[in-house]
């Protein structure tokens, strides 16, 4: 049974014991998801509005974070995430992580969790969400998007999730100088990305991970 887990910033994040896995990384998952999606992603890519594209809803941390920048902003972001387990509600009901997104975190956090799932959402100003329950391998999505939040399970862990052919799936529904990021920097993940029609970038990584990847579709 999925466990909660307090991060060394306090943040939670969920523990899965079958994959031996955490949801972010123990060394901050709030720090985490801002260098990695917030500061590398969604503050380089200029596209307004800006359509979002996440593999691995999860907790909902990355679109919390998204849609606070989102409403102190001016660009309309419009955000969809495909989810393949949605998290039950005693567990995602304890999340701290509003605790971490400042006086509007607690309203939008609740806004992002309990949305209907397969519809788009208007959440907060500048800021729609879609979450659709499905299998990334298998669903097909439609729509063009300017960024991509990779935030899959690791790859030593979900293999099938970062091969070439979901990057390919992926890069076919990335705008031509689209941007995806991701939290792993591993050889085999980069040539994938390579391979699919991406430039690569290394970046430096939040405390505990020395680099991640930046990937900018041609
Ligand atoms: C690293 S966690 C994501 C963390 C999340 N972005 C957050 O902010 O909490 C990976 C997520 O990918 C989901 N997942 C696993 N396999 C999937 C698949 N085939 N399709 C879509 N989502 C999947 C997991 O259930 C999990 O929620």
């Amino acid at each position: 049974m999925n466990k909660l887990v307090i991060t060394s910033d306090g943040s939670h994040t969920i523990y899965v014991p079958e994959l031996d896995e955490h949801y972010h990384s123990i060394h901050g998952a709030v720090q985490e998801s801002e260098h990695i999606f917030i500061r590398s992603g969604f503050d380089f890519c200029q596209a307004n509005p800006l359509h979002i594209f996440e593999v691995g809803f999860g907790t909902g941390l990355n679109a919390l974070l998204t849609a606070i920048k989102a409403e102190q902003g001016t660009r309309e972001v419009i955000y969809t995430s495909i989810e393949k387990y949605p998290l039950e509600e005693y567990i995602s009901g304890q999340l701290n992580h509003y605790n971490f997104a400042g006086e509007r975190g607690r309203a939008i956090s609740s806004l992002i969790s309990s949305a209907p799932w397969g519809t788009m959402n208007s959440i907060c100003r500048n800021f729609r969400l879609m979450k659709i329950a499905g299998d990334i391998t298998k669903e097909e999505v439609k729509g063009k998007f300017d960024l991509v939040y990779f935030d899959a399970f690791g790859p030593e862990k979900q293999p099938d999730m970062w091969t070439l052919w979901i990057f390919e799936k992926i890069s076919m529904i990335t705008e031509k100088n689209g941007i995806l990021v991701t939290y792993s920097s591993k050889g085999d993940v980069k040539r994938n990305l390579r391979s699919a029609g991406f430039r690569v970038t290394r970046l430096p990584g939040p405390p505990g991970k020395r680099e991640i990847t930046r990937a900018i579709k041609i």
